[in-house]
Protein backbone atom coordinates (compact mmCIF):
# COMPACT_ATOMS: atom_id res chain seq x y z
CA UNK A 1 0.00 0.00 0.00
CA UNK A 2 2.97 2.15 -0.89
CA UNK A 3 0.35 4.77 -2.74
CA UNK A 4 -1.25 5.93 0.71
CA UNK A 5 -0.38 9.30 1.26
CA UNK A 6 -1.34 11.66 3.67
CA UNK A 7 -3.21 15.15 2.93
CA UNK A 8 -1.63 15.49 -0.43
CA UNK A 9 -2.14 18.79 -1.47
CA UNK A 10 -2.56 17.65 -5.11
CA UNK A 11 -6.03 16.91 -4.56
CA UNK A 12 -8.29 15.83 -7.00
CA UNK A 13 -12.17 14.65 -6.87
CA UNK A 14 -12.27 10.86 -5.53
CA UNK A 15 -12.31 8.93 -9.06
CA UNK A 16 -13.77 5.37 -8.46
CA UNK A 17 -9.96 3.78 -7.65
CA UNK A 18 -9.19 6.70 -4.63
CA UNK A 19 -12.71 6.66 -3.12
CA UNK A 20 -12.08 2.91 -2.52
CA UNK A 21 -8.46 3.47 -0.74
CA UNK A 22 -9.90 6.30 1.20
CA UNK A 23 -13.40 4.31 2.30
CA UNK A 24 -10.49 1.91 3.50
CA UNK A 25 -8.63 3.67 5.60
CA UNK A 26 -11.88 5.16 6.70
CA UNK A 27 -13.68 1.76 7.58
CA UNK A 28 -10.72 0.28 9.02
CA UNK A 29 -8.10 2.99 10.56
CA UNK A 30 -9.96 6.41 11.00
CA UNK A 31 -13.25 4.68 12.63
CA UNK A 32 -12.49 4.92 16.44
CA UNK A 33 -12.23 8.24 15.62
CA UNK A 34 -16.13 8.86 14.21
CA UNK A 35 -17.99 8.09 17.45
CA UNK A 36 -15.48 10.56 19.29
CA UNK A 37 -16.40 12.71 17.09
CA UNK A 38 -20.07 12.64 17.26
CA UNK A 39 -19.97 12.75 20.63
CA UNK A 40 -17.88 16.02 20.66
CA UNK A 41 -20.47 17.84 17.91
CA UNK A 42 -23.40 16.50 20.44
CA UNK A 43 -22.07 18.05 23.61
CA UNK A 44 -21.24 21.23 21.54
CA UNK A 45 -24.43 21.54 19.15
CA UNK A 46 -26.89 19.62 21.56
CA UNK A 47 -29.24 19.17 18.46
CA UNK A 48 -30.53 15.44 18.94
CA UNK A 49 -33.54 15.66 16.08
CA UNK A 50 -34.28 16.88 12.71
CA UNK A 51 -32.30 16.69 9.83
CA UNK A 52 -28.54 17.42 9.41
CA UNK A 53 -26.44 17.54 6.36
CA UNK A 54 -23.01 16.06 6.16
CA UNK A 55 -21.11 18.06 3.94
CA UNK A 56 -18.35 16.37 1.99
CA UNK A 57 -19.02 13.37 4.06
CA UNK A 58 -16.77 10.38 2.32
CA UNK A 59 -18.02 7.17 3.04
CA UNK A 60 -20.84 8.55 5.63
CA UNK A 61 -18.74 7.04 8.95
CA UNK A 62 -19.69 10.09 11.12
CA UNK A 63 -23.32 10.62 9.70
CA UNK A 64 -23.45 7.08 11.13
CA UNK A 65 -21.92 7.24 14.50
CA UNK A 66 -23.99 10.53 15.00
CA UNK A 67 -27.38 8.55 13.88
CA UNK A 68 -26.20 6.26 16.78
CA UNK A 69 -26.14 8.84 19.20
CA UNK A 70 -29.39 11.11 18.47
CA UNK A 71 -32.71 11.08 16.05
CA UNK A 72 -31.53 12.95 13.68
CA UNK A 73 -31.85 12.02 10.10
CA UNK A 74 -29.42 12.56 7.29
CA UNK A 75 -28.36 13.65 3.77
CA UNK A 76 -24.64 12.55 3.97
CA UNK A 77 -23.76 14.72 0.69
CA UNK A 78 -20.00 14.52 -1.31
CA UNK A 79 -19.03 16.09 -4.87
CA UNK A 80 -17.61 12.44 -5.89
CA UNK A 81 -20.66 10.45 -6.66
CA UNK A 82 -17.73 7.67 -6.96
CA UNK A 83 -17.20 7.73 -2.54
CA UNK A 84 -21.30 7.65 -2.43
CA UNK A 85 -21.13 4.24 -3.31
CA UNK A 86 -19.05 3.47 -0.25
CA UNK A 87 -21.28 5.49 1.71
CA UNK A 88 -24.26 3.45 1.17
CA UNK A 89 -22.44 0.22 1.06
CA UNK A 90 -21.67 1.68 4.81
CA UNK A 91 -25.50 2.59 5.43
CA UNK A 92 -26.75 -0.48 4.31
CA UNK A 93 -24.09 -2.74 5.94
CA UNK A 94 -25.58 -0.64 9.59
CA UNK A 95 -29.27 -0.98 8.60
CA UNK A 96 -29.66 2.63 8.30
CA UNK A 97 -31.51 3.78 5.12
CA UNK A 98 -34.57 4.73 6.31
CA UNK A 99 -32.30 7.61 8.21
CA UNK A 100 -29.36 8.57 6.04
CA UNK A 101 -29.63 9.57 2.91
CA UNK A 102 -26.77 10.01 0.07
CA UNK A 103 -26.85 12.86 -2.34
CA UNK A 104 -24.02 14.76 -4.45
CA UNK A 105 -23.29 18.36 -3.99
CA UNK A 106 -20.99 20.74 -3.76
CA UNK A 107 -20.70 22.78 -0.87
CA UNK A 108 -20.65 25.66 -2.95
CA UNK A 109 -24.18 25.45 -4.40
CA UNK A 110 -26.06 22.88 -2.31
CA UNK A 111 -29.04 20.84 -3.59
CA UNK A 112 -31.12 21.89 -0.53
CA UNK A 113 -33.58 24.71 -0.33
CA UNK A 114 -33.77 27.69 2.35
CA UNK A 115 -33.97 26.80 5.90
CA UNK A 116 -33.64 22.83 5.21
CA UNK A 117 -31.28 21.54 8.20
CA UNK A 118 -31.48 21.90 11.59
CA UNK A 119 -27.48 21.03 12.14
CA UNK A 120 -24.17 20.91 9.25
CA UNK A 121 -21.57 18.87 10.03
CA UNK A 122 -18.48 18.55 8.06
CA UNK A 123 -15.00 16.34 9.13
CA UNK A 124 -11.78 16.65 6.51
CA UNK A 125 -13.43 18.54 3.60
CA UNK A 126 -13.25 22.35 4.13
CA UNK A 127 -9.69 22.06 3.47
CA UNK A 128 -10.62 21.45 0.39
CA UNK A 129 -13.27 24.06 -0.87
CA UNK A 130 -12.12 26.44 -3.04
CA UNK A 131 -14.06 29.59 -1.81
CA UNK A 132 -14.90 29.53 2.16
CA UNK A 133 -17.16 32.71 2.23
CA UNK A 134 -18.96 31.52 -0.69
CA UNK A 135 -19.42 27.93 1.39
CA UNK A 136 -20.21 29.29 5.01
CA UNK A 137 -22.53 31.46 2.70
CA UNK A 138 -25.05 28.38 1.33
CA UNK A 139 -24.04 26.77 4.83
CA UNK A 140 -26.14 29.98 6.13
CA UNK A 141 -28.75 29.68 3.52
CA UNK A 142 -29.57 26.02 4.18
CA UNK A 143 -29.64 26.10 7.88
CA UNK A 144 -33.09 27.19 9.76
CA UNK A 145 -33.40 30.01 11.90
CA UNK A 146 -31.65 28.71 14.92
CA UNK A 147 -29.72 25.72 12.97
CA UNK A 148 -26.58 24.97 14.42
CA UNK A 149 -22.94 23.86 12.46
CA UNK A 150 -19.65 22.06 13.30
CA UNK A 151 -17.15 22.02 10.97
CA UNK A 152 -13.75 21.30 10.99
CA UNK A 153 -10.71 18.69 11.15
CA UNK A 154 -9.23 16.43 13.61
CA UNK A 155 -9.29 12.46 14.57
CA UNK A 156 -10.94 12.82 17.99
CA UNK A 157 -7.94 13.29 20.32
CA UNK A 158 -3.96 13.46 20.32
CA UNK A 159 -4.14 9.75 21.83
CA UNK A 160 -6.25 8.60 18.59
CA UNK A 161 -4.15 10.01 16.33
CA UNK A 162 -0.93 8.49 17.40
CA UNK A 163 -2.68 5.23 17.00
CA UNK A 164 -3.79 6.25 13.73
CA UNK A 165 -0.35 7.77 12.58
CA UNK A 166 1.27 4.60 13.88
CA UNK A 167 -1.37 2.14 12.22
CA UNK A 168 -1.04 4.10 8.79
CA UNK A 169 2.90 3.75 9.16
CA UNK A 170 2.28 0.07 9.53
CA UNK A 171 0.53 0.02 6.54
CA UNK A 172 2.86 1.36 4.74
CA UNK A 173 1.67 4.89 4.36
CA UNK A 174 3.80 7.68 1.73
CA UNK A 175 4.66 9.78 4.90
CA UNK A 176 6.65 12.34 2.33
CA UNK A 177 3.60 13.93 2.11
CA UNK A 178 2.38 14.37 5.37
CA UNK A 179 2.74 17.65 6.87
CA UNK A 180 4.90 18.47 9.85
CA UNK A 181 3.38 19.56 12.62
CA UNK A 182 3.03 23.90 12.58
CA UNK A 183 2.71 26.14 15.53
CA UNK A 184 -0.80 26.81 15.51
CA UNK A 185 -1.15 30.02 13.01
CA UNK A 186 -3.43 33.13 14.57
CA UNK A 187 -5.90 33.08 11.86
CA UNK A 188 -8.55 35.01 13.88
CA UNK A 189 -8.71 38.07 11.40
CA UNK A 190 -9.33 35.17 8.55
CA UNK A 191 -12.59 33.79 10.16
CA UNK A 192 -13.69 37.26 11.27
CA UNK A 193 -13.72 37.99 7.25
CA UNK A 194 -15.16 34.75 6.53
CA UNK A 195 -17.99 34.97 9.14
CA UNK A 196 -18.59 38.57 8.32
CA UNK A 197 -18.94 37.94 4.60
CA UNK A 198 -21.20 34.48 5.38
CA UNK A 199 -23.39 36.57 7.71
CA UNK A 200 -23.21 34.60 10.87
CA UNK A 201 -22.68 36.80 13.91
CA UNK A 202 -22.25 34.17 16.25
CA UNK A 203 -19.56 31.59 15.97
CA UNK A 204 -16.43 29.63 17.51
CA UNK A 205 -13.29 28.88 16.62
CA UNK A 206 -11.90 25.76 18.19
CA UNK A 207 -8.51 24.84 18.92
CA UNK A 208 -7.89 21.88 21.15
CA UNK A 209 -6.85 18.26 21.57
CA UNK A 210 -9.98 17.37 19.22
CA UNK A 211 -8.64 19.37 16.26
CA UNK A 212 -9.33 22.32 14.49
CA UNK A 213 -13.35 23.27 14.41
CA UNK A 214 -15.83 26.38 14.02
CA UNK A 215 -19.23 26.02 15.48
CA UNK A 216 -21.68 28.18 14.13
CA UNK A 217 -25.23 29.38 14.63
CA UNK A 218 -27.70 31.24 12.26
CA UNK A 219 -29.64 33.44 14.28
CA UNK A 220 -33.42 33.07 14.89
C1 LIG B 1 -10.77 13.67 3.54
S1 LIG B 1 -12.35 13.26 2.92
C2 LIG B 1 -13.32 13.25 4.43
C3 LIG B 1 -14.52 12.35 4.32
C4 LIG B 1 -15.35 12.21 5.59
N1 LIG B 1 -15.96 13.46 5.98
C5 LIG B 1 -14.57 11.64 6.73
O1 LIG B 1 -14.43 12.31 7.75
O2 LIG B 1 -14.08 10.51 6.59
C6 LIG B 1 -12.88 14.80 2.17
C7 LIG B 1 -14.21 14.66 1.42
O3 LIG B 1 -14.69 15.97 1.06
C8 LIG B 1 -15.24 15.89 -0.23
N2 LIG B 1 -15.25 17.26 -0.79
C9 LIG B 1 -14.18 18.05 -1.05
N3 LIG B 1 -14.58 19.24 -1.54
C10 LIG B 1 -15.94 19.21 -1.58
C11 LIG B 1 -16.93 20.15 -1.99
N4 LIG B 1 -16.59 21.35 -2.50
N5 LIG B 1 -18.23 19.81 -1.87
C12 LIG B 1 -18.58 18.57 -1.40
N6 LIG B 1 -17.68 17.63 -1.02
C13 LIG B 1 -16.38 17.95 -1.10
C14 LIG B 1 -14.35 14.90 -0.96
O4 LIG B 1 -14.94 14.35 -2.11
C15 LIG B 1 -14.09 13.88 0.13
O5 LIG B 1 -15.02 12.82 0.12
Amino acid sequence: MSHISWNSKGYEKFDEQRAGEYAAIANEVFAPIYPVIAGQILKRCGVNSGLCIDVGCGPANLSLALARLTSLNFCAMDFSPHILGFAQANIDREGLAERVTTIVGDVHRMPFSDGFASLIISRGSMRFWRNRPAAFREMRRVLEPGGKGYVGGGLGSSLLAEEINREMIRRGADWQNKPKPQPRKNDTAEWQEIMAKSGFSKYEVIRDDSGSWVYFEKER
